[in-house]
């Protein structure tokens, strides 16, 4: 057998296999409170040796789109129990996905006020699911942000913070930081972009990597750093970002400062060649979980060559509640329409067979 169906010891926590969840946001949560049908969803995936959450906000500041469940109020931390009581009743583990989209966002969801970033500029071709101008929901051009001010940045800061606390008392197993896909921190982090001139921007790659390592040590001081993971996708090219003068030493630096660290684990994807990812991995050391476009086969000698401890499986999860078996036995995969990625209701969400359930249908 694959070691890709064995445990895992993730800093203490003992995963049933090597097979991750991917975070992916399925907006699906009307008012941004988890609902029974995202517990009913992600208990019926909770074969994964891990889930991690779809992207929640840390703050109504830090929200981009519509129907994204957030981390902050009391009523999404009893939502979220709901979900973690569900995924432990069925023998998975699950962490929090945190998030907050910088300047990937409309003023229509945040109180009208501009969303922020690390300078004022305004990611072009870059649309978001918000209001129009008539209320309606729609996909619209991202709003002028602001830059911030150092107490804006300290409240960020703190808004992680809180929302780790949160997490925890929702029950999670720990927290993932979402510091890619052209979001907040990769916003600090790239070069081309933040041109700030106080500590936390310009050429320093220190400077830039500033506010995501003081976001994971103050997160750590308050859950432990075993209970810390962080996601980064360096040359996913998302919202508007850019190459930039000495981007691998600049995820190098990141990975080694992680390192020391000593996070539960690093997850990546869009790491470019097999070069770099060798590279990235050996500057970071510790447990190294990969992200994209894995079959079953692919996953297994990611795992097998240790090029990976743990390997992610994002949409094979969406129609395949049963992953991991229908991956063990051989059995077909289903395949999930588009049209369910996000919003709607129960359709396309809670709706799928596990492999037997369907035999069992058509017999
Ligand atoms: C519908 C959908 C939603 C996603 N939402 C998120 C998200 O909220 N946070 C995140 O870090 N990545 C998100 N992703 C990226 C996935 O985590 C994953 O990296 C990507 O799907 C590639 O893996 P796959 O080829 O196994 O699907 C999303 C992907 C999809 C398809």
């Amino acid at each position: 057998m694959s070691s890709l169906f064995e445990s895992y010891d993730l800093a203490g926590l003992r995963l049933a296999n090597r097979i991750v969840m991917a975070p992916m946001t399925r907006a699906r949560a009307p008012d941004t409170v988890p609902t029974a049908d995202m517990a009913t969803h992600y208990a019926q995936r909770a074969g994964a040796g891990l889930i991690i959450t779809e992207s929640t906000q840390v703050s109504v500041q830090g929200r981009g789109y519509l129907y994204t469940p957030g981390i902050h109020s009391a009523a999404q931390i009893e939502g979220w129990k709901r979900v973690t009581a569900a995924v432990h009743e069925a023998g998975g583990r699950i962490f929090a996905q945190l998030w907050h989209v910088g300047r990937v966002s409309h003023g229509s969801l945040l109180d009208g006020q501009a969303p922020v970033a690390p300078v004022p500029v305004t990611a072009a071709q870059t649309r978001v699911h918000a209001y129009d101008s008539d209320g309606q929901p729609a996909q619209v051009p991202v709003s002028p942000p602001v830059a911030l001010d150092a107490q804006g940045i300290r409240q960020i800061i703190a808004d992680f913070r809180q929302a780790a606390i949160n997490a925890m008392t929702a029950g999670f197993d720990g927290v993932e930081i979402h510091a890619g896909n052209g979001f907040l921190f990769e916003q600090f982090i790239n070069g081309g972009l933040n041109t700030r001139e106080d500590r936390y921007g310009g050429p320093s790659i220190s400077n830039r990597l500033r506010l995501l390592l003081e976001t994971v040590d103050q997160v750590s001081a308050q859950i432990g750093s075993q209970r810390v993971g962080v996601r980064v996708s360096p040359f996913a090219r998302a919202a508007d970002l850019h190459p930039f003068e000495g981007e691998q030493q600049t995820w190098l630096a990141l990975a080694g400062a992680l390192a020391q660290r000593q996070i539960a684990y690093l997850h990546a994807s869009d790491l470019g060649d097999a070069d770099f990812q060798k590279t990235f991995r050996a500057a970071f050391g510790g447990t190294f979980v990969l992200s994209g476009g894995f079959t079953g086969e692919t996953a297994r000698q990611a795992i097998d060559d240790g090029r990976a401890d743990l390997a992610v499986f994002g949409r094979p999860f969406i129609a395949n509640p049963d992953l991991v078996d229908r991956l063990r036995h051989g059995w077909p995969l289903a395949e999930a329409g588009r049209e369910a990625y996000y919003g709607g209701g129960a359709r396309g969400y809670i709706d799928y067979p596990t492999y037997a359930m369907r035999q069992a249908q058509m017999a």
